[in-house]
This record gives structure tokens, C-alpha cells and sequence, in this order.
């Protein structure tokens, strides 16, 4: 087993959503003070560094914009301009291209239509099993059509909460899951290996996207950020407190909350890792 680490880079540990018990899906916004809006890290010049990359690789597969919101692209452009107090940098390509590298998050544009808000586009360099082909034009609820509870539990509010979501209030949640994989590049919607024994929970991660939610104030888009960290589970472990509520929430458990949080087959073994000395 990896000896015990903590590194205060995988200090957002501490913010997992791990409240026991039902119901299974949380809509779990609060209220986001705009300063705190897309921060910056120790791991942010190295996150844009690979979102290069990446962008260099995929091109439009991970960076596009539905024709016809050129306006919003550039309202959007300009309050991150102001947010960063710096431009964005021309050089790298089309304004989604230059969006694509200025931060470590990735960002997506939802608009209204006369019924529901759908994705136009935005960019996907770290995406959790999922692509903007398979997504772009969507609605929200199908967006989120593979995520098992949501029709019964969230979609009904959902629509009503984005259009009440007002520019001076943003919000942010916070997700997570367990992963095989660390790399943040993950399209591919894969069966996670099954898990049997300590030392293979100890080869896991935790994966997590810190979300937020703003309006455009001219426009009225909306803004969705999300940045994804990862940590290896042994981080968890290090921190005891969080590790017990983690496996007060596994206990408590649906069968289906674990399988939204790819622990299904997983779970004693890694109750045993975590409770272990
Ligand atoms: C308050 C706003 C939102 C809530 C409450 C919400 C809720 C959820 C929940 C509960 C899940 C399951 C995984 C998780 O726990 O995060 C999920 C997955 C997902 N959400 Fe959202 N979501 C929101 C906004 C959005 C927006 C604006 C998009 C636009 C792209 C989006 C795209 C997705 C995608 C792509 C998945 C994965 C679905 C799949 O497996 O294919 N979500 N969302």
C-alpha cells in the first residue's frame, strides 16, 4: 500500500459533498461569492499547459460554439478579460479556442429556447465520460438522461432554478466519483475494473468537479464552469475525519447512489481500506 500522503493541493477534499442517506442525487448549490469565480492554483499554469495540448489534439471536438451566439461568446470573453484582469490571448486561435486556454476550467453555454435550456457549446478538455457531439443542442434533461434518478429526482426543478438564477447571484456544487483513472482527458464512457482488495482501492482516485453557475447579464445565457481535481484515494486516507464521513455515506448508501458513484462492488473493500490502520 502507498505510504500515507497529504499534500495541501488536494485540500478540497474537504468540501466533498458526503451527507448520509437519501435522496440520492442532491441539486446542492450554494451561493458563490463572484471573487471566488474561476481561482487559481498551484496546479492551474500546469492544468493549461495540458488543455494546450489537448486543444492542439481535438480541436473542435473539445472547443465549439453553436453559430449564432457570437454575442454572448463575446460578453462572456469580456467578463473573464475583466474577472483575470488580462486579455485572452489572440494568438492561440477563434475566440472559443482562446477560451479553451484561459483558465484550467471548462466552460459551457447554455440558452434559452422557448421551452427548455439547452448546451450551444463551450469548451471540454477534461470531460468525465462524456463529449460535446454527444451532448450539443441537448436539453437539460437529456443531457443528464444516463444519469440513473435524475427525471424523478432534479429535472423538475431544474429548468425553473436556471431560469431564476440571477446575474448578481451566482452558485456553485460540487460532484464526485471513484475512478481507475487519473488522467483528466476522459471521453470514453469505460467500465471502471473491479475492486476487490485493499491494495487495489489503494491504486483508486477521487475525482471531483468544482461547479458553478452565472448568468450573462446583457445576453441572459447561462455560464456553467467546472473544475475537475483529482487526488488518489490514499489523500483521503490521510485525512481520517473526512475518510469516516466518507464511509458513514458509503454505509448509508443506496444501491443506486454507488453506482452513481462508480462504488458499486467496490464498497466494502473500500471501507476496509479506509477504516484500516
Ligand atoms: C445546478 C445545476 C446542475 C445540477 C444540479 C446537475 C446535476 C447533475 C447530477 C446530480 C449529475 C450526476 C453526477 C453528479 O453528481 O454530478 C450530473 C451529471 C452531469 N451533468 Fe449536470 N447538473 C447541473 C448542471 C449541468 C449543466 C449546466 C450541464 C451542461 C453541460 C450538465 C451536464 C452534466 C453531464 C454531461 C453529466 C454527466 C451525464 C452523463 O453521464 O452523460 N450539468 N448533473
Amino acid at each position: 500500500m502507498t505510504e500515507t500522503t497529504k499534500s495541501p493541493s488536494a485540500d478540497w477534499l474537504r468540501d466533498l459533498p458526503l451527507a448520509p442517506g437519501a435522496p440520492d442525487l442532491r441539486m446542492g448549490t450554494r451561493s458563490l461569492d463572484v471573487t471566488d469565480w474561476l481561482p487559481v492554483d498551484d496546479k492551474t499554469a500546469a492544468e493549461i499547459e495540458l488543455r494546450r495540448a489537448l486543444l492542439a489534439e481535438h480541436g473542435s471536438d473539445v472547443a465549439r460554439i453553436v453559430p449564432g451566439h457570437e454575442t454572448a461568446l463575446t460578453e462572456l470573453t469580456s467578463l473573464i478579460e475583466i474577472h483575470l484582469q488580462r486579455r485572452l490571448e489572440p494568438s492561440v486561435g477563434s475566440p472559443i479556442e482562446q477560451l479553451a486556454v484561459a483558465t484550467a476550467e471548462d466552460i459551457l453555454l447554455m440558452w434559452r429556447d422557448e421551452k427548455h435550456w439547452r448546451l450551444i457549446g463551450g469548451t471540454l478538455l477534461f470531460p468525465n465520460q462524456w463529449t460535446l457531439d454527444e451532448k450539443i443542442g441537448k436539453t437539460l434533461a437529456n443531457i443528464h438522461a444516463p444519469v440513473d434518478g435524475y427525471d424523478e429526482l432534479l429535472e423538475a426543478r431544474m429548468d425553473q432554478f436556471f431560469d431564476r438564477l440571477s446575474a448578481a447571484r451566482p452558485v456553485w456544487r460540487r460532484n464526485w466519483f471513484f475512478h481507475d483513472d487519473p488522467n483528466f482527458y476522459q471521453p470514453n464512457r469505460l467500465a471502471q475494473a473491479p475492486v476487490a482488495t485493499v491494495d487495489e482501492v489503494d491504486s483508486l482516485f477521487i475525482r471531483s468537479e468544482w461547479q458553478t453557475l452565472r448568468r450573462l447579464a446583457f445576453s441572459g445565457l447561462l455560464v456553467f464552469t467546472v473544475k475537475t481535481q483529482v487526488a488518489p484515494i490514499a489523500e483521503l486516507k490521510a485525512r481520517p475525519a473526512i475518510a469516516e464521513q466518507m464511509c458513514v455515506f458509503i454505509e448509508s448508501a443506496t444501491p443506486r447512489s454507488l453506482e452513481n458513484k462508480d462504488a458499486t462492488d467496490r464498497d466494502a473493500a473500500i471501507l476496509d481500506y479506509l477504516r484500516s490502520p
